[in-house]
C-alpha cells in the first residue's frame, strides 16, 4: 500500500483542521474538496481576486449544521489580522493564495510584492504564532528560470526571470530561516492542469485554453515551433503531494523543497495530439496555427521528482491522457 493510500485510510478517523489560502482558486478548491471528502475540517481564506464562488460549491455543502467542517473567510493575506483569524486552532496550513500571473507581476510589481511576499510572510508568521504543526506552500518551477534540457533537480541553480518567480524564491528563503519549530515545506509545481483551471486569460495553462478552443471548434494556437516541452501534472496528484508533505514524518523539521511534476517532458505537439484524442477530434484533421514564440517563454521544463518520491512517498497516479480526459470532460456543456 502506498503512503498516500495509508494516509487516506487513516485520516478520516483523525480529523485535523486545515487552512487553505487561495482555496477559491483552481488548485486550492481541489485541496478543499479532497480534504473535506476525507472528513477533515477546512478553513478557506481567499479574497476572490482570481478565485470563484462556483469552485467552492461542493465545499459549501459542508458549511451547515452545528459543527460545520467547512468555513469560508472572505479576506486577504495582506491583512495580518485575517491571517491570524484563519490560523486560529489550525493544525496544517496549505498556502496557495497568490497573484499567479507572470505578466501581471511585471505590470504590477508592488501588488506582486504585497500578495506574494508580504502576504506569504503574514501567513508564515501567523501560522507559527498559532502553533500550526505543518506549513506547506506553493512554490513554482519558475524559480529555476532557463535550464538546459533534461530533468531539473532541486539543487539546480536558480534564475528567476520575473517578479513572480522572485517572490516564490523569497518565500523559500523566508521559510528556511523563519519557520522556527513549525515544519515548512515548499512544493515547486511544474505545469498543473485539471478541471476549474480558468481558460479566460491568454496566460492561463495551455491545456485549459486549447481544451476550450477544441470544444468550441476554434483553431488552437501554438506559440513557437511546438517543440517546447513542459512537465504537465494533473491537479489530483498535486493534492496528493500536499497531503503527503503536510503529514510527513520527519523529525528534522525546518524547511524543505520538492519538485512536484511527473518527470515526463511533453512537447506542445505531443500535447495537442493527446488533447485531440481526449476530445474525440483525433480524426478530424484539426491543424494548429503557429505564431511566434512568446517573449520570455522558457524552452524546456521537466522535473526530477526523485526527492519527492523517496522522502514523501509521492507517486503521480494520473497519466497525461487520463488527466486530459477528465479535464475535457469537465468542460463539456
Ligand atoms: N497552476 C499552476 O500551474 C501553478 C504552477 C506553479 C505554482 N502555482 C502556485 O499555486 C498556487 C495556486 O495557483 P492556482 O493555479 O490555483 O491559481 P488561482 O489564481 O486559481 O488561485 C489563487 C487564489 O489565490 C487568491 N488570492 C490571490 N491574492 C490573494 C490575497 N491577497 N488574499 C487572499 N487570496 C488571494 C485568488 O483569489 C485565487 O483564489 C499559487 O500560489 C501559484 O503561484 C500554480
Amino acid at each position: 500500500m502506498s503512503r498516500y493510500e495509508e494516509l487516506r485510510g487513516s485520516l478520516p478517523s483523525t480529523p485535523l483542521r486545515w487552512v487553505v489560502t487561495g482555496g477559491a482558486g483552481f488548485i486550492g478548491s481541489h485541496l478543499a474538496d479532497a480534504l473535506l471528502a476525507l472528513g477533515q475540517s477546512v478553513v478557506v481564506l481567499d479574497n476572490f481576486l482570481t478565485g470563484r464562488e462556483s469552485n467552492l460549491e461542493a465545499a459549501c455543502r459542508h458549511s451547515f449544521g452545528q459543527d460545520p467542517s467547512f468555513r469560508l473567510l472572505k479576506g486577504d493575506i495582506r491583512d495580518m489580522e485575517q491571517c491570524r483569524e484563519a490560523c486560529r486552532g489550525a493544525d496544517v496550513v496549505l498556502h496557495h493564495a497568490a497573484l499567479v500571473s507572470v505578466p501581471r507581476s511585471f505590470q504590477e510589481p508592488h501588488m506582486n510584492n504585497s500578495c506574494n511576499i508580504t502576504g506569504f510572510l503574514n501567513m508564515l508568521t501567523a501560522a507559527q504564532d498559532a502553533g500550526v504543526r505543518s506549513f506547506v506552500f506553493a512554490s513554482s518551477a519558475a524559480v529555476y528560470g532557463r535550464q538546459p534540457e533534461g530533468p531539473i533537480g532541486e539543487d539546480a541553480p536558480l534564475g528567476p526571470l520575473s517578479p513572480y518567480a522572485v517572490a516564490k524564491q523569497a518565500n523559500e528563503l523566508y521559510a528556511s530561516v523563519l519557520s522556527g519549530g513549525m515544519r515548512a515545506t515548499g512544493l515547486r509545481y511544474m505545469n498543473v492542469f485539471g478541471p476549474r483551471q480558468d481558460p479566460g486569460s491568454p496566460y492561463s495553462g495551455v491545456i485549459s485554453i486549447w481544451s476550450r478552443c477544441l470544444l468550441e471548434g476554434k483553431t488552437p494556437v501554438v506559440n513557437g515551433d511546438g517543440k517546447t516541452t513542459r512537465d504537465f501534472i494533473y491537479v489530483d496528484d498535486v493534492v496528493q503531494a500536499n497531503i503527503l508533505a503536510a503529514l510527513r514524518e520527519d523529525p528534522k523539521g525546518g524547511a524543505s523543497l520538492f519538485n512536484i511534476g511527473t518527470g515526463r517532458a511533453v512537447s506542445l505537439i505531443e500535447l495537442l495530439s493527446a488533447l485531440l484524442a481526449a476530445s474525440g477530434k483525433a480524426g478530424e484533421g484539426v491543424e494548429p496555427r503557429y505564431e511566434p514564440e512568446r517573449e520570455g517563454d522558457i524552452r524546456h521544463s521537466q522535473a526530477d521528482i526523485t526527492l519527492a518520491k523517496s522522502l514523501l512517498g509521492f507517486e503521480p497516479r494520473y497519466t497525461l491522457e487520463e488527466g486530459l480526459a477528465r479535464t475535457v470532460g469537465s468542460m463539456r456543456p
